[in-house]
C-alpha cells in the first residue's frame, strides 16, 4: 500500500469461484467412493468477477445489489474468511465483521458465556470484557436473558448481542451485513447512532442493507454489484437513484 494513500481497504481484481458438485448423490458413502475414485465432477460458479474498489479512511461505504449479487461474498473476502480465487485485498487496520447472524456464537452457551467467547475471538482480554460486560448487556437490552442459551434467542436478540459485542471497542473497520434490518426500529436507530459516533471517530464502515433508505442516510459512497460484477460505483445519490430506478 502506498504510504501516501488514505486507502484502508484496497480490493484488486477479486474473482471468487465456488466449486459445486454437479451430481445429486444419494448418500455420503456414494460421495466418498466417487471422491476417492476421482469421479466427482464439479461445476464452478463465479460469485465475483474482477471486482476492484478502494475504501478510504472514514468512508461509510454501502454495497447494494439483488440477492445473490455477491455482497456477502465480498465482505467475507475483505474479512479474510474467504480467500479469493484471483486478485487480492489489502487491509490497513483492525476489522470487526458482523457478517452472519450468530457467527462467532456457540448456540448452546448462554449470552454471558458468548460475550466472553466472542469478545476473545475479537481479541479482547477477559479482564477487559469484565469491565465492559454490563455495557454490552445494556446496549443489547438482554438484562433478563444473560443466563439463557442463545439458541433460544430470536434473530433480533442475536443481532443485538452481536452488534453490542463487536462495537464495544471502536474498530478501525466495521463491517455490517444486513443485520441492522433484523432488529426492531428502536434498536436500528441505536445502531445507527453508534455507527454515526464511530464515523466521527474515523472508523471506516462497510454496510450491506436491503434498506436503500438506510444506505442513503448513512453512506458517502456506494457500490452496486450485479451478478458478481461492479455495475456502478460512486457517490451515494447517483448510485442509489440508478439502483432505485431499476427496483421500482
Ligand atoms: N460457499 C458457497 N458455495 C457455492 N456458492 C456460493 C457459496 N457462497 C455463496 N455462493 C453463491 O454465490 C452467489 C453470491 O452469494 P452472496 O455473496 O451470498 O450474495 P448476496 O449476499 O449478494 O445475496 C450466490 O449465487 C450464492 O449462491
Ligand atoms: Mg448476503
Amino acid at each position: 500500500m502506498n504510504i501516501m494513500s488514505k486507502n484502508v481497504i484496497e480490493v484488486n481484481n477479486v474473482t471468487m469461484r465456488f466449486n459445486m458438485s454437479k451430481e445429486n448423490l444419494d448418500s455420503l458413502k456414494e460421495y466418498f467412493i466417487k471422491l476417492v475414485k476421482r469421479q466427482l465432477f464439479f461445476e464452478q460458479f463465479t460469485a465475483l468477477s474482477n471486482v476492484s474498489f478502494n475504501i478510504e479512511k472514514g468512508d461509510v461505504f454501502g454495497i447494494v445489489g439483488f440477492n445473490g449479487a455477491g455482497k456477502s461474498t465480498i465482505l467475507k473476502v475483505i474479512s479474510g474468511i474467504l480467500q479469493p480465487s484471483e486478485g487480492s485485498v489489502k487491509i490497513d487496520g483492525t476489522i470487526a465483521p458482523l457478517i452472519e447472524l450468530g457467527a462467532g456464537f456457540d448456540m448452546e452457551l448462554t449470552a454471558r458465556e458468548n460475550v466472553y467467547l466472542n469478545g476473545t475471538v475479537l481479541g479482547l482480554s477477559p479482564d477487559f470484557i469484565d469491565t465492559k460486560y454490563d455495557e454490552i448487556i445494556d446496549f443489547a437490552e438482554l438484562q433478563d436473558f444473560q443466563d439463557v442459551a442463545v439458541k433460544n434467542f430470536s434473530s433480533g436478540m442475536l443481532a443485538r448481542l452481536g452488534f453490542a459485542i463487536a462495537t464495544v471497542v471502536t474498530p478501525d473497520i466495521l463491517i455490517v451485513d444486513e443485520i441492522l434490518s433484523v432488529g426492531d426500529f428502536l434498536f436500528q436507530q441505536k445502531c445507527e447512532n453508534r455507527i454515526s459516533e464511530m464515523m466521527k471517530n474515523g472508523t471506516t464502515v462497510i454496510i450491506v442493507s436491503h434498506s436503500i433508505e438506510q444506505i442513503e442516510k448513512l453512506c458517502n459512497k456506494v457500490i452496486w454489484l450485479e451478478k458478481g460484477k461492479v455495475k456502478m460505483l460512486g457517490e451515494t445519490k447517483e448510485v442509489c437513484d440508478a439502483y432505485k430506478s431499476v427496483t421500482k
